[in-house]
């Protein structure tokens, strides 16, 4: 049985957050950059005198977080950077190391790159038209790559750039993000359903589908020459069992090779004679999901998302899209107002 996603919106501060320990499985969140604008309301982050206490303000944060966080869960910050005295600021680059320097892994900085953005009277220097998401995890934590690379992918890994173009703003103080940057993070980090008995987020199983992705010439050129050749499902399995290491140049240079049995061998240094070069085709193509871990306590709950710096709820947005489950806190419940419809009742997610 799985329980309904639900929507919370609590005012609070983001340092010091009213949840227990453990209560999300992710955080995604883009809090009020150093010195960009005013939100008015007290307590407000951003308005430090200098970028390190900016810094050290973003690691009480990230501090709190991990109070909050189940022991797999990551966070996702999107962050920018500003000018101070004609220089760059920095603030992504400080934010890491003070991340790395608490025990944070930084997996990935993804660009995002925007096409279009608001006019820059500068002479002397580029426009910025690019922001970072650092993506901060615990040494083991959750991460979907096939479902996201299903979505944002063509069945490989899509890279750490993401080019999204930014949203005219529903109310432009709020600088919200765009859906589609929560969305792809929320894929990545988010899983669908966790166990309320032992914490077990499900993961899929996935198997080789046993198709190739035929918009690639290279791909329907290996597909034909196996038909030629007549090889079998065994070649094929063969093939994908002993991966690209066991052939030709890289079974000379790489160690670790050859521990398939006898059998898988022949047949894949067979269908490797046919097919040359094209076996790598075989070796990465796309897999599909045929079920989902489970740990037998048939006790489910949506996975949950928070954004401790919520805004207009545009995390929120994403998370109800995916039948998850929305914790946004805001320090100002002005916001939760405009939230609030944005977030309209989140559908049932079928039994798992
Ligand atoms: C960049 S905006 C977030 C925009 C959001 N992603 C959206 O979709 O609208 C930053 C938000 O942080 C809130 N804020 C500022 N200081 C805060 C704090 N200490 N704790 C929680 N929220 C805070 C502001 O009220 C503002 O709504």
């Amino acid at each position: 049985m799985t329980t309904s996603p639900a929507v919370t919106l609590l005012a609070a501060d983001a340092r010091h957050l009213p949840l227990a320990d453990s209560t999300a499985d992710l955080v995604v969140t883009s809090p009020p950059y150093w010195r960009k604008r005013d939100y008015g309301v007290e307590g407000q982050l951003g308005q430090e005198p200098t970028p390190a206490a900016y810094t050290t303000a973003i690691l009480h944060c990230l501090t709190e977080w991990r109070r909050v966080l189940t022991p797999t869960g990551s966070v996702f910050l999107n962050v920018g950077d500003g000018y101070h005295r004609r220089a760059l600021a920095a603030i992504p680059g400080r934010i890491e190391a003070a991340a790395a320097d608490a025990g944070w892994l930084l997996r990935n900085r993804i660009i995002w790159t925007k096409t279009r953005g608001n006019p820059d009277p500068a002479r002397d220097r580029l426009t910025p038209r690019h922001e970072y998401v650092l993506h901060l995890t615990p040494r083991r934590y959750h991460y979907d790559l096939p479902g996201y690379s299903e979505r944002y992918g063509n069945g490989a890994n899509p890279g750490d750039v993401w080019n999204i173009t930014p949203e005219r703003g529903l109310t432009p103080h709020l600088a919200p993000f765009p859906v589609e940057l929560a969305h792809r993070a929320i894929l990545l980090g988010c899983p669908r359903t966790v166990c309320t008995v032992c914490g077990h987020a499900a993961q899929r199983i996935l198997e080789p589908s046993g198709q190739l992705d035929t918009t690639r010439p290279q791909a329907r050129r290996a597909m034909q020459l196996a038909k030629d050749a007549g090889l079998t499902d065994a070649h094929l399995a063969a093939i994908r069992a002993t991966g690209i290491s066991d052939a030709g140049k890289a079974l000379r240079v790489q160690t670790g090779t050859g521990r398939n049995s006898a059998e898988v061998q022949r047949l894949a240094t067979e269908a490797k004679q046919v097919l040359g070069g094209y076996f790598r085709e075989f070796t990465f193509g796309p897999k599909h999901t045929v079920d989902w871990t489970d740990c037998g306590h048939d006790a489910w709950r949506p996975g949950r998302v928070l954004d401790p710096f919520s805004g207009t709820g545009t995390t929120g947005v994403a998370a109800v899209s995916e039948g998850l489950s929305y914790i946004g806190v805001d320090l100002d419940p002005a916001c939760h107002v405009i939230a609030a419809p944005r977030l309209t009742a989140p559908p049932l997610v079928p039994a798992a």
